[in-house]
């Protein structure tokens, strides 16, 4: 992001179906992002109308893993059934469900069949000023109690998968050529959006060794899933707004109906903000 363009959710009250040619003239692009509904194959057609009302509603469509319920090619058609009429880019990272059957070439397959990007290490622009980088991530806890690569073989080789992950963060990022940089994870990069889940398993649920790469980019945003009962917001130590858009938490905390909405402001010196200057100072929208 560039300096002093400050990302905002749109405001409560706001229109929330405000046109395409309305958001680009405002200077905004507009985010969809859900994460873990966990389509199992009892699910067909339960989410497909939700999330065609995203062509109204957003610029672009993240899904941040936990797709599927164990990953196999059969989810994977469902998810794609469910994502049938969505026309805007639609971008993803896997869970840990979605590797769960060792089957995660074919699920991209057919996700790429779909026209899903996936963003594993692969960047997306959207845009000349909006780009998003996205891993999965994975766990090994935060701050001072991280697990260290020291002892068994093993433990060295879990550590080195979340470093790795970190990696792949870095150069995506890197990759990037736009002003605006967004992150998708599955894994959360800070322990805010993990409490409300028991203590005893925040290692699990993800590693703020994925924070560096944030801050030193700047990203506008990040969004995460996997701590189905975590909290909705938080905040990196550089100040990047962290969203943990499980689809469980959404729902549970009126944060959207299949997805949450947020507004990423565009480094436009001339953009029109016209009702946007005598709104309230930005909050997090419901939406979906
Ligand atoms: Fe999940
Ligand atoms: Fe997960």
């Amino acid at each position: 992001m560039t300096e002093g363009a400050k990302p905002q959710a749109h405001g409560n009250g706001r229109p929330r179906t405000r046109r395409k040619d309305d958001r680009a003239r405002q200077g905004i692009v507009r985010v969809a992002a859900v994460g873990d509904f966990h389509c199992g194959e009892e699910d067909t057609g339960r989410y497909r109308d939700a999330f065609a009302r995203v062509n109204d509603e957003a610029d672009v469509l993240l899904l941040a893993g936990d797709l599927t319920r164990r990953g196999t090619p059969a989810e994977f058609r469902v998810v794609a059934y469910e994502l049938a009429e969505v026309r805007i880019p639609i971008l993803t990272v896997l869970g840990n469900h979605d590797h769960e059957s060792h089957q995660v070439e074919a699920g991209l397959a057919i996700l790429r069949e779909r026209g899903v990007h996936i963003l594993d290490g692969e960047p997306f622009e959207l845009n000349e000023q909006v780009g998003f980088a996205g891993v999965k991530g994975f766990m090994g806890g935060f701050g001072r109690w991280t697990l260290t690569a020291f002892g068994e073989a093993e433990t060295k080789a879990f550590v080195g998968t979340t470093l790795e992950e970190v990696q792949r963060l870095e150069f995506a990022l890197r990759r990037l050529a736009t002003p605006v940089r967004v992150v998708l994870l599955h894994y959360a990069p800070i322990c805010d959006t993990v409490k409300g889940e028991p203590e005893q398993i925040f290692p699990f649920l993800g590693n703020d060794r994925l924070v560096e790469p944030i801050d030193r980019f700047k990203a506008a945003a990040v969004f995460h899933g996997h701590a189905h009962h975590g909290t909705f917001r938080g905040t990196t130590p550089g100040g990047v707004p962290v969203f943990n858009v499980s689809h469980v938490l959404l729902r549970e905390q009126k944060m959207g109906e299949m997805y949450f909405l947020y507004d990423i402001p565009l480094p436009h010196p001339e953009a029109v903000v016209e009702e946007e200057t005598h709104a309230p100072p930005a909050t997090v929208g419901t939406a979906g």
